[in-house]
């Protein structure tokens, strides 16, 4: 081969490969016009691909995505009037259901008084501050620095980790999403992360990742709980060996700041690892002077049927990350946790315009306060007994249904061909959530293997709701297993 041609050939892949990944406003308008959506929707959507970009997240998680024009509760209405159930949450954010009265009108007497000034402290702001503390049951002084998005919070979690320890390095789990700016992209695990920077990685090279106790598809072959964490005891070896880059055995030196973890993988899935995993963690992190940081944009807010996931374990985090659901959908989030650690660092040590936009900090204390008084978290335990009762109804009753994880209103079903083979059933998937979604039952897809069923409503659905979605999600599996000839093994 000429070194032109070889040269060529290169090329020729890189622009084939790129082909690949590259959406088009044509390819875009083909799902929408062949879709059932109605006129109106259809409206929408030809403005929206004519005027945004192809990298818009809304058709990469639906064939046709559905244009939201009222909510309320846990429904949601399109632009032609179709009626949504909602067990999607916009990925766990309005917990207490789409524009909820309260919320909405503590929001509405904010922007009246004082809308946004740069950072400035505020009355709303302070108050904010001291409420969502209370919920922390960690018996240690606590404080927290605020920010505006979940990804922005990672940041702060791991400049502000490697500024008080001194330490380079940021440990996290393989499968972890933790946001798609550029440092926060170092910690996300996924190939897109990679694909759409081509062909500069994320520039921080201090990060070490370690496989995450996904116990369906164990990473090392083993059964939970005769495994005895064997998934831990690899993470621990990492310390032992001079060859490894976390630790200096010989002068008893580790290299690590922090380890920012999910304490359930959503984004990979919605699934929950056992409590043994995330001690086994902690314990290191003790060893070796590590700050284990909680990353509970997802699951905190009594999600998970606690008010955190990581109390599931019983491990206690120096910081958490914490967004989404706070203010009930309005942008604002949080690194909260010692105090010590975060009084560690100068004024200005890191600032955003929008951090504690006081209009999301008057909805975060209605939040706070609608928890508090309704026992929210309470609540979720028990709705979460009812869910998991009709998921362990329809595993019975479909091949399909290979496992699923369940805590409070967070549930994970991993679709499969066959329960021994455990073939994921990436297809069927996609199949099950379409069909749910002509029906109206909205939620998202994922998985290590595209073969998982994210279930996820606002926090304050009716049982009735859940019951209803459930019907709705039965149905689809049967057709599902009728259509791909999926039967009992
Ligand atoms: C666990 C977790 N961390 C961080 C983020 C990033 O949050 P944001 O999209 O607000 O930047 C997400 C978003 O889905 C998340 O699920």
């Amino acid at each position: 081969m000429s070194e032109s041609s070889a040269g060529r050939a290169f090329e020729d892949r890189i622009l084939a490969e790129r082909a690949r990944l590259r959406g088009s406003p044509e390819k875009l308008l083909a799902r929408v016009e062949e879709s059932d959506a109605g006129p109106k929707s259809k409206e929408i959507l030809r403005r929206t691909i004519a005027n945004e970009s192809t990298g818009n997240l809304a058709f990469a998680i639906f064939t046709c995505p559905p244009v939201v024009e009222r909510a309320r509760g846990a429904r949601m209405w399109d632009a032609d009037g179709k009626e949504y159930l909602d067990f999607h949450s916009g990925f766990s954010v309005n917990i207490l259901g789409h524009c909820n009265p309260e919320v909405n009108e503590a929001v509405k007497a904010q922007l009246d008084k004082v809308q946004q000034f740069a950072e400035l402290p505020c009355r709303v702001r302070a108050d904010f501050v001291e409420k969502i503390l209370e919920l922390l049951p960690w018996d240690y002084r606590k404080g927290c620095q605020i920010t505006v998005t979940g990804g922005e919070a990672i940041e702060v979690a791991m400049k502000l980790s490697r500024w008080y320890t001194g330490k380079p390095l940021i440990m996290t789990q393989i499968g972890d999403y933790h946001g798609r700016t550029a440092g926060a992209m170092a910690l996300t695990h996924k190939a897109s992360m990679y694909q759409y920077h081509y062909p500069l990685l994320p520039a921080d090279s201090g990060v070490f990742r370690f496989p995450f106790a996904y116990c369906y598809r164990c990473p090392y072959g083993k059964t939970y709980p005769s495994c005895e964490m064997q998934c831990v005891k690899a993470v621990e070896d990492q310390f032992k060996s001079k060859e490894a880059l976390l630790n200096n055995p010989a002068a008893g030196v580790a290299n690590v700041a922090a380890m920012i973890v999910e304490p359930f993988q959503s984004s990979a899935g919605y699934i929950v690892p056992p409590p043994e995993f995330h001690q086994g963690l902690k314990a290191l992190c003790d060893k070796y002077g590590i700050l284990f940081v909680s990353d509970e944009v997802q699951t905190g807010m009594g999600r998970t049927g606690k008010t955190w996931a990581i109390e599931h374990s019983g491990v206690v985090p120096d910081l958490m990350t914490l967004a989404k659901s706070i203010s009930n959908g309005l942008p604002i989030s949080l690194v909260l946790g010692r105090k010590e650690i975060l009084d560690s660092w100068g004024p200005g040590a890191h600032s955003t315009t929008y951090a504690g936009y006081p209009v999301a900090c008057a909805g975060g204390v209605k939040v706070v306060e609608i928890l508090q008084r309704d026992k929210m978290v309470e609540q979720v335990a028990e709705k979460g007994k009812f869910l998991a009762d009709g998921l362990a109804q329809l595993r019975e009753r479909h091949p399909l249904v290979g496992h699923f994880d369940c805590k409070g209103l967070y549930a994970g079903i991993e679709l499969v061909r066959n329960r021994q083979t455990k073939e994921p059933a990436d297809k069927e998937t996609s199949f099950v959530s379409a069909a749910c979604l002509k029906e109206g039952l909205i939620f998202i897809t994922s998985g290590y293997y595209y073969n998982r069923v994210a279930l996820v409503p606002p926090l304050v659905i009716s049982r009735d709701d859940l019951r209803q979605g459930l019907e709705i999600l039965d149905r689809a599996l049967g057709q599902a297993e009728k259509k791909f000839g999926i039967k009992g093994s």
